[in-house]
Parts: C-alpha cells; structure tokens; sequence
C-alpha cells in the first residue's frame, strides 16, 4: 500500500482534530503531500448515520462495539483503501486503538476479543504511525464540547480508557509516537510531528520539493 495512515487517538478534549488541521496544512503546503483528514466513527455518509446512533442512543456494550466495528468496515473501502492506494497520507481522528481504550478497557469487553473484531474490520489494515496525546481526563473533559454519551461518563470510565490507551502502546510501543496534549500551538506541535514523520518514513518525503528550492526545469521543455 503506497500511502500511509497516521491515526491519532486520546480522550476526549485532547485537541486531535486541531493538531490534524495544522499538520494537513503543513504538509501541503511545505512538501506537497496530498492528505486526506477523515474520523471514526464516521468519515462518509453511512458511517455517520452510525455515529449518531453510537453518541446519542443508549445501548448494550457488545451492541456499541458491533456498530463502531460496522462503521470501521465501510470507512475501510470508501475512504482508507482507496485513498491508500492513490498514494494519500490519510490522518485518521481515532481508529482501532480507540475501540481497544473504550469498549475494552472503559467498557470492560475482552481486550483479545475486541482485537479480533478490530482485524476482521481493518482487514488487517494498521497504522503506519499512531499519534497519542495525552490530557489528565479530568482536564479533557473541561474542553470537551460535543454532549454526547461518552462525555457524559464518569470521569473513572476516561481513567480507564486512557489506561487502555497505555496499554496499546506498551503492546506496540515502536507504532508510536506520545505527546503532551495542548502543550504548545497547533502548528508548532504539528511541525514537530512532521521532523518525527520524516525520520521515520524518509521516503516517504524524498522527491518532494523543499519549500525554498527553486523549481527545476524538465530537460525535455
Ligand atoms: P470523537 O468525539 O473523538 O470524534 O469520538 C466520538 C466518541 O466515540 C468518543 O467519545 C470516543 C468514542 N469511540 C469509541 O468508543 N470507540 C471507537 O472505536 C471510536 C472510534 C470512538
């Protein structure tokens, strides 16, 4: 797959959809990278109408997962392959870490079961590199501004999600990058994120032009 999926995960409040913006722009604007910013659930139409029923509509925990597991799946062929395969950098806002941080760490649903889901959703489609952003969820909570279901928990429930967050990365701690959320502005985490990006995926930058180099000229004009 030629392209590469960035996901970013937290709690709620811990400015994922910002950091996204900034470093979608910066990486159009200074390497001329074609990025897609996508979210789950969501992302397309029918993965919406799904959101909504998850954010809004009491429901069984093993209900809860089936559907972000539903909507993961439709997300997966209209927007992450296809994107994927035009050579695109999609930055997802949450992907399978979440489900592992809320319906099995938060909502207590076998981690090794939600795993399982997650793979058969994906179709064994993994992050090349996953964001974390830490926020205490006493303090996320504060700058949270959607009502939803999940916002509406107890602050012990988003103890245990970002505990399963924790997990994920002890598990796979190489897929990883951990920042202090809303340390610093967008813009200047994003490009600390991007000088990360290029160390890790150098090829993924060459034969991009530098924002200062001057255009060359085809031999062929
Ligand atoms: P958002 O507000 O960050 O867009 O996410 C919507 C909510 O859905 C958020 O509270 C986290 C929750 N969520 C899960 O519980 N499981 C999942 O798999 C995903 C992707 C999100």
């Amino acid at each position: 797959m030629p392209g590469l999926l960035i996901t970013f995960e937290g709690n709620e409040g811990s400015g994922k959809t910002t950091l996204i913006r900034a470093t979608a722009e910066a990486l159009q604007r200074d390497y001329q990278i074609s990025t897609v910013e996508t979210r789950e659930p969501g992302g397309l139409l029918l993965s919406e109408k799904i959101r909504d029923l998850l954010l809004h509509y009491p429901m069984n925990p093993w209900t809860e997962l089936f559907l972000y597991e539903a909507a993961r799946a439709e997300h997966l062929h209209q927007v992450l392959l296809p994107a994927l395969k035009k050579n695109q950098w999609v930055l997802c806002d949450r992907f399978t870490d979440s489900t592992l941080a809320y319906q099995g760490a938060g909502r207590g649903l076998n981690w090794d079961q939600v795993k399982e889901l997650n793979l058969l959703a994906t179709q064994g489609l993994t992050p090349h590199l996953s964001v974390f952003l830490d926020i205490p969820p006493q303090l996320g909570l504060k700058n949270a501004t959607e009502k939803n279901r999940f916002e509406e928990e107890k602050v012990g429930f988003h103890q245990k999600v970002r505990q399963g967050f924790l997990k994920s990365i002890r598990q796979e701690p190489q897929r990883w990058i951990q920042l202090k959320a809303l340390s610093d502005s967008p813009q200047n985490m994003a490009s600390g994120l991007i000088q990360t990006l290029k160390t890790r995926f150098p090829q993924s930058f060459r034969k991009k032009r530098s924002p200062t180099s001057p255009k060359k000229r085809s031999t062929r004009e």
